[in-house]
């Protein structure tokens, strides 16, 4: 495996012009978990999902954390490069579209820091229980750049108002962001899947 690999899932799919999705799992996931999601978000996208490179107690994550909710900042940028060169580069490799990140909590976050430094890889993102990944950022101008933030409103472990946070710097560096708060908690709902199937209908046109 080169430096810049991960172990990964890679699901051809059947209509090509649609935007493949990448999925990236909650802490104690991995490259299978959100298959059946993104299964039912698009069913006719390509399927792109890497397992978190970073060990916690046996649970593999994206990034390391120095307790919940407090990242590793070097680490997250360490990892968010990594991360996004093995999403260019499977998108060369795969003569694909650029990727839709759809990532649940600590997928989330990482997703949110690819859109705080390196947006190009990706062509939008829906970020399901998420918070400011980073302190300062984005780095880069957004410009349009279709993003859905998906809260719960009573989320103990990424709170609301964090999320308001990374909504308005993602609005202030010209991303189109459409923040919904549904009524729950951490966990992923049916609701969460169907906003994000009308999200990318819409992204996909
Ligand atoms: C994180 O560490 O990214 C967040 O606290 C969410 C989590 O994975 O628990």
């Amino acid at each position: 495996m080169s430096p810049s690999s991960f172990i990964h899932r890679y699901l051809p799919g059947t209509d090509l012009t649609r935007h493949p999705l990448l999925l990236l799992h909650g802490t104690g996931g991995n490259e299978d978990d959100l298959i059946p999601v993104g299964e039912m978000i698009d069913p006719a996208a390509s399927i792109l999902s890497p397992r978190g490179k970073v060990m916690e107690s046996g649970m593999p994550r994206f990034f390391r954390r120095l307790a919940e909710g407090v990242f590793d900042y070097p680490d997250v940028i360490a990892r968010t490069h990594e991360l996004a060169d093995f999403v260019a580069e499977q998108t060369t490799a795969h003569g694909m579209k650029k990727p839709i990140a759809v990532g649940f909590s600590n997928g989330a976050n990482i997703a949110a820091a690819m859109l705080y430094l390196r947006p190009e890889v990706l062509a939008g993102a829906v970020l399901i229980r998420a918070m400011l990944p980073l302190p300062t950022g984005p780095e880069h101008a957004l410009a349009g750049l279709p993003v859905m933030i998906i809260s719960g409103r009573v989320d103990p472990i990424l709170p609301l108002d964090n999320a308001k946070r990374l909504a308005e710097a993602l609005r202030q560096h010209g991303a189109m962001v459409d923040h919904r708060v549904l009524e729950t908690g951490h966990g992923m709902t049916r609701n969460d899947v169907d906003l994000a199937r009308g999200f990318i209908a819409g992204i996909n046109g």
